[in-house]
């Protein structure tokens, strides 16, 4: 086993032009790879925290030149010439040596790098794709590729917050392929943008993660647009394409009400009318439907969801072990968004995996709304058998790169679209 040579990292730029991190890790057989962090903006309370210098002269203080020093200078120093023989042990040298619970002396965002070029030098190294390795650091072996969910509208804190919900997703559920998939994602968004221009006379205006983002009159007109869409391209709704929403409740929830379309609605209400919207409309999947902190009524929205449609934890989990223990003890939720920089290392972010498989729950591997133009994330869904994937829309290059690295991987293996859902 070689041993680590280099790490080091450099200050990037982000698909929003806000700095992040790419980090190179070199070995010592000549071994070398690099890997890119991605970055939130509708984050969770619990996450990991990322290292900004704060420097407001110099990209409004989201600069990240501290965190490449970290991996250049003390990160460095402590691997320099050790050997690690597997992803743990590396990820528990940098827990060692960041020594805070939530990463914040040394920068999760620094800690994530390090871990994901380690990943891709030591897939590298054993000469076997990234898909694979991943796989093989859960004791697991690439059985499906991802169902495809992808951003159609956006509004809350990825557009100009015109309407409260984040994102409609479209899921091409009958689709038997990533391709066969891309091309209904694509002929629906393509039907919107065209019924969009119609209505709202203007050219389409996109989200960070590349939704179009008009000015709806509310959450409900969103969601019948994506139903008249997905009609409009020649499917049908609910049995060819389904639609998931990312409600990012969090964002609208202030003492103890949620601020939805001019109500303010009691926890109870705002389940509800959850519940009245997946019998409305083609919905599969409900992601924060609750803010993060409304422990109390998660499980109620789970039984009001169950059977219709999954009660996904995004900011309400934050890829955290002990959130999701505690999730699974208060039978709060059935799904994961699973975030690898919401915790900080690819170990941490595999127990998070582990828990919610043995649980039974359904994983959905997600992207950040700040993102690059690496891939890894495709191979991640298949190596870690993910059974949804959420990028983004199909407009945006570092969206692309996943979708695209989907394809490759397609192409390579012929594994099947994880069957889901029903
Ligand atoms: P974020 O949003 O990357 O801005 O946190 C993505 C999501 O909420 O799923
Ligand atoms: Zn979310």
């Amino acid at each position: 086993m070689p041993t680590v040579r280099r790490v080091h990292a450099l200050e990037i730029l982000d698909s929003r032009g806000r700095p992040t991190l790419k980090a190179y890790c070199e070995l010592s057989d000549g071994t070398r790879a690099a890997a890119s962090v991605p970055s939130g903006a509708s984050t969770g309370a619990a996450e990991a925290l990322e290292k900004r210098d704060g420097d407001g002269a110099r990209h409004a203080g989201l600069g990240c030149r501290m965190a490449a020093q970290h991996v250049g200078g003390e990160i460095d120093t402590a691997l320099r010439g050790k050997a690690f023989t597997s992803q743990a042990g590396l990820d528990a040298e940098l827990l060692k040596l960041d020594g805070t619970p939530n990463k914040a002396r040394l920068g999760a965002n620094a800690l994530l790098g390090v871990s994901l070029a380690f990943a891709r030098a030591s897939a590298a190294q054993a000469q076997v794709p990234l898909y694979q390795h991943f796989a093989n650091q859960v004791g697991d072996k690439p059985r499906t590729l991802p169902r495809l969910t992808v951003n159609l509208f956006s509004g809350g804190k990825h557009a100009g917050g015109q309407v409260p919900i984040q994102d409609v997703l479209l899921v091409p559920s009958a689709a038997k392929t990533v391709d066969e998939g891309l091309a209904a994602v694509c002929a629906v968004y393509r039907a919107a943008a065209k019924r969009m221009l119609e209505r709202f006379g203007m050219r389409l205006l996109t989200a960070d993660e590349g939704g179009l983002a008009p000015p709806f009159e509310g959450a409900e007109a969103m969601l019948a647009e994506a139903v008249a869409a997905i009609e409009a391209a020649g499917f049908e709704p609910g049995r060819e394409v389904a639609l998931a929403v990312d409600v990012a409740s969090s964002h609208f929830f202030e003492n103890g009400l949620y601020h939805l379309d001019g109500a303010k609605l009691s926890s109870a209400e705002m389940i509800a009318k959850l519940r009245s919207w997946a019998e409305r409309f083609p919905i599969v999947s409900i992601e924060d439907g609750l803010a993060e902190d409304d422990w109390a009524h998660w499980p109620e929205l789970r039984r009001a969801l169950c059977g219709r449609a999954l009660t996904l934890g995004d900011d309400f989990l934050c890829t955290h072990p002990k959130r999701i223990e505690r999730a699974l003890a208060a039978g709060a939720a059935d799904a994961l968004l699973l975030k690898v920089n919401q915790i900080g290392t690819l170990t941490e972010a595999a127990e998070a995996r582990r828990l919610a498989r043995n649980a039974g729950w359904k994983v959905t591997i997600s992207a950040r709304s700040g993102e690059t133009e690496d891939d890894w994330l495709a191979d991640l869904a298949v190596g870690w058998s993910g059974d949804q994937i959420k990028v983004g829309s199909i407009t945006q290059s570092e969206r692309l790169a996943k979708y695209n690295r989907l394809l490759e991987i397609e192409a390579e293996t012929h594994l099947s679209v994880a069957a889901w859902p029903g």
